[in-house]
Parts: C-alpha cells; sequence; structure tokens
C-alpha cells in the first residue's frame, strides 16, 4: 500500500480526467462464443510472441502504479485461460501504489481456480452471466451453463466480496429474465449490473439489433420494487440503486443512452502490449517495441504520460455505430 498519497502524481488527460484505472487483458482468447462479442468460429488472436510476458505486464504496471494508478482490472477474452495467471497476481499484488486488484471472468474456469486467485490477491470479482437458462444460455455463449454456474458458487464460497453479475440486456433474447436476475442476486448475495449492447465489431452492431434502453428495465424495476439510490465500491461506470428492504445494489451501465464518458478513468493494455485510450475509439499506443527495445524506467514514466495525451473526449457509438472495427474480446470490455 502507498502510505504517501499526496505526492503520489496523477495522470491526466487533456479532457482534466484523472487517470487511476487499468484494464488489463491477459490474454484476447476466450473458451466461449457470446454471440454479440466474437464471431463464431473466429480464430485470428493474437499470436504468442508477441503476449506481453508476466514481467513486460509487471512492469507497465508498476510503472502505471508510479503514477498514481490504484485500480486494476484483469480482463481477457477470458483472462483464465491464461496460464499460471494466480503467478500474475501474485506479483501485480505486490505493487506498492495497487490498491484495488480485481478480475472480469466468465466462471467457466473458476471451479478451479477460485481459491487460488483468492490466494494470489484478488478480492472482489465481475462475473458474466445473462440467462439463468441452460439452453438459452448455450444459444448466447455456446457454453455450458452448469460449469459457470458451478463456478460462482465455488467464487461464492471462496469469499470474493463482492461478486457482480454483468448481464447484457437484450430486447428478445433475455429481457423476460431481469426479476428473475434480481432475485438470483438476491438470494446469493451478489450485485447485479445491466449493460446495454454497444455496437463494437460486426457482432456487436449485429446484436445492438437488440438493444434495450436501460431506462425501460429501471423503470420496469420501479413498478415491482422500491428503488433507492444506491452506491457500490468500484471504478467502473455503473450507476446504482438499492431495492429497498434487501442489500441487493443494482448497477446501469450505459454507454448508448446515457454515456459517461466525462467521469472516464481508465485506459486499457492489450495482450499485444497495446495501449487503448478508449474503448469505442482507434487511439493507441504500442509500448511491446519499446519494452523490447530496452527502454529504461523512466523513459517508460515519459511514455506512457505521452500516450495519455492521446486519449479521445468519447466514443462515437451512436453518431458512428460503423467506427469500431475490434470486437470486445480484442480490448476485454
Ligand atoms: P467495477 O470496478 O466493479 O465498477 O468494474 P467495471 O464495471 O469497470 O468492470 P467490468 O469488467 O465488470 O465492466 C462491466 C462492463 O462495463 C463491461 O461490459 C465493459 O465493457 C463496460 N465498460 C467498462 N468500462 C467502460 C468504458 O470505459 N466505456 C464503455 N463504453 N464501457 C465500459
Ligand atoms: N456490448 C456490450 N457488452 C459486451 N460485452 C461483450 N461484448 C459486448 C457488446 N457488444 C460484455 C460481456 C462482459 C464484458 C467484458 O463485456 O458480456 O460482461
Ligand atoms: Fe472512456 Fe471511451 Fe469508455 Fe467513454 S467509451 S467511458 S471515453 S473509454
Amino acid at each position: 500500500m502507498n502510505n504517501n498519497k499526496q505526492s503520489t502524481p496523477v495522470l491526466t488527460d487533456p479532457f482534466g480526467r484523472r487517470i487511476e484505472y487499468i484494464r488489463l487483458s491477459v490474454t484476447d482468447q476466450c473458451d466461449l462464443r457470446c454471440f454479440y462479442c466474437m464471431p463464431e468460429g473466429y480464430r485470428d488472436f493474437e499470436e504468442p510472441k508477441h503476449w506481453l510476458s508476466f514481467d513486460e505486464i509487471e512492469r507497465v504496471i508498476r510503472a502505471f502504479s508510479t503514477l498514481g494508478t490504484r485500480r486494476v482490472r484483469i480482463t481477457g477474452g477470458e483472462p483464465l485461460v491464461r496460464k499460471d495467471l494466480p503467478v500474475l497476481i501474485n506479483k501485480l499484488n505486490q505493487l506498492d501504489g495497487v490498491e484495488d486488484l480485481s478480475l472480469s471472468t466468465n466462471a467457466t474456469r473458476l471451479h478451479k481456480q477460485a481459491q487460488q486467485l483468492s490466494d494470489a490477491g484478488i478480492t472482489r470479482i465481475n462475473v458474466s452471466l445473462d440467462t439463468l437458462k441452460a439452453e438459452r444460455f448455450k444459444q448466447i455463449t455456446g457454453g455450458k451453463f452448469d460449469k459457470v454456474m458451478a463456478g460462482l458458487m465455488t467464487a461464492k464460497q471462496a469469499g470474493f466480496k463482492p461478486i457482480k453479475i454483468n448481464m447484457v440486456a437484450m430486447q428478445g433474447i433475455n429481457d423476460d429474465e431481469i426479476e428473475d436476475m434480481v432475485e438470483f442476486c438476491i438470494e446469493h448475495d451478489f450485485t447485479l449490473r445491466f449493460i446495454e449492447t454497444m455496437p463494437m465489431g460486426d457482432t456487436g452492431r449485429q446484436a445492438s439489433e437488440h438493444y434495450l434502453d436501460l431506462k425501460q428495465v429501471k423503470q420496469r424495476l420501479s413498478e415491482r420494487y422500491e428503488l433507492i439510490p444506491g452506491t457500490m465500491p468500484g471504478g467502473g461506470p455503473a450507476r446504482y440503486v438499492q431495492i429497498a428492504g434487501s442489500d441487493l445494489r443494482i448497477g446501469f451501465i450505459t454507454p448508448i443512452s446515457q454515456h459517461f464518458c466525462e467521469t472516464c478513468n481508465r485506459v486499457r493494455l492489450s495482450v499485444d502490449g497495446t495501449l487503448y485510450m478508449c474503448l469505442g475509439q482507434e487511439h493507441k499506443f504500442e509500448l511491446r517495441p519499446l519494452l523490447r527495445a530496452g527502454i529504461s524506467d523512466e523513459e517508460l514514466l515519459d511514455v506512457i504520460k505521452h500516450a495519455i495525451t492521446l486519449k479521445p473526449e468519447k466514443h462515437e457509438f451512436s453518431s458512428k455505430p460503423q467506427q469500431t472495427v475490434r470486437f470486445m474480446s480484442m480490448t476485454g470490455g
């Protein structure tokens, strides 16, 4: 932990936003094929020789933490596909300045890995889950629902707190399960977040035909439950309410109906060592060639400061839906 916060510099982008959160994608591969994310049969993954090694990742995250980044979220693809992930987590957990080390997963491998992840230093996780129906789960993701459920329950036993469920809410796909998901999360003491479909890549654009404005979901919930203002620790864009008389917090992630770019605090590091400045834009800076050419620690700090100057103001999902060619799995959401 950093006991000297006042003197810690904070990266600030050209729009005055403080960058204190890095989303670290450790692989672009995934063992599911959610139809809104990655095309079926897609195999054009990054070559292993281009993956940042754990030492290279540690070096970059160390540099970010020196510059005031205190939140690190491990993402994918599916991050648990990356071999020996707990070894990396253990390294990151020891970095001064990293106060919040978390993981976003599809839970297929949690059954086997939850305890190791917890031992290595992950205290909280976010899990993608769009449906509670096994057959529908297969249709949406191509995977096995039972495995994910087993993973979730093992994670609960391992003591992660909070566990947040991410549900991409889609008209005609799973919008009939909104109340069921609320009840499920109350029962298991999970936090529930609804996400609007984003036009990322062809898959995301096709899925946007099922776009559901989360205002409608909130309205629907307010007819059944008493919703009161709520808060939840975290670094992301969700806006929360709480159900009166329960501990359940419900978060709304609304990149389309009410974007949150003016409060953006994050950048992304992809598996090949590219810093992406925005989920919905191409602005980027490639760190790998510099790392492999022997850049010094001091130069690395300068390069990161320069990269942050490239951060755009906002995404243009609504005005230019064709613009984002990357699939979500390439930058980890
Ligand atoms: P917390 O720290 O728990 O708040 O995590 P988080 O919400 O930042 O992380 P998570 O990986 O669970 O992200 C949930 C969803 O929010 C994902 O589908 C992301 O694509 C989406 N999301 C996160 N950050 C951004 C962002 O900067 N822009 C947009 N458009 N979507 C984002
Ligand atoms: N729109 C919205 N969310 C998406 N995700 C993947 N693709 C999309 C998309 N096109 C979500 C996953 C997961 C997170 C990492 O990103 O469901 O919760
Ligand atoms: Fe930040 Fe871009 Fe996400 Fe907006 S879309 S919140 S600017 S990363």
